[in-house]
């Protein structure tokens, strides 16, 4: 997919920054994952490459989620438990999409995009955005 017909929100924007450098840098990768998704879907890209981008997607959600909880508990980050919430709401979807795409259910390639980058605006904008806040509050981050 060219860029002239990726719709914007499968794409990052500068609104989805917390001002936690590694953690937008995280988001920024995703986004290029959700991309590369659209991409290969729509160049009509065979199953085997298709589950490859799938499944690189979704591992580095999973892996995402694990280092933002990691850094919430390093800085004592007293909302972890709701934010942990909702990664765990996105992680049971995620491994039900997996199942789906190991089926080989390729339908499941454009939800998988439109799902992460729906999600994706929503969360960074709102849940990750306060633990920007929170961290600016007290000097751990400019
Ligand atoms: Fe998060
Ligand atoms: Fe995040």
């Amino acid at each position: 997919m060219t860029s002239e017909v990726m719709p914007n929100f499968l794409r990052w924007h500068p609104d989805y920054g917390i001002g936690v450098e590694e953690v937008d840098r995280e988001h920024q990768r995703l986004f290029s994952f959700v991309e590369a998704l659209a991409s290969a879907t729509q160049a009509g890209s065979r199953q085997s490459e298709l589950e490859e981008v799938i499944g690189q997607l979704l591992s580095y959600t999973l892996y995402h989620f694990d280092r933002e909880e990691e850094l919430m508990r390093n800085i004592g980050y007293p909302f972890l438990a709701d934010h942990q919430r909702e990664h765990m709401a996105l992680r049971q979807r995620v491994q039900e999409i997996r199942s789906r795409s190991e089926a080989g259910d390729v339908a499941v390639a454009t939800d998988l995009a439109n799902l992460i980058a729906a999600w994706l605006k929503c969360h960074t904008t709102t849940t990750d955005r306060r633990i920007g806040s929170y961290m600016r509050k007290f000097g751990l981050v400019a």
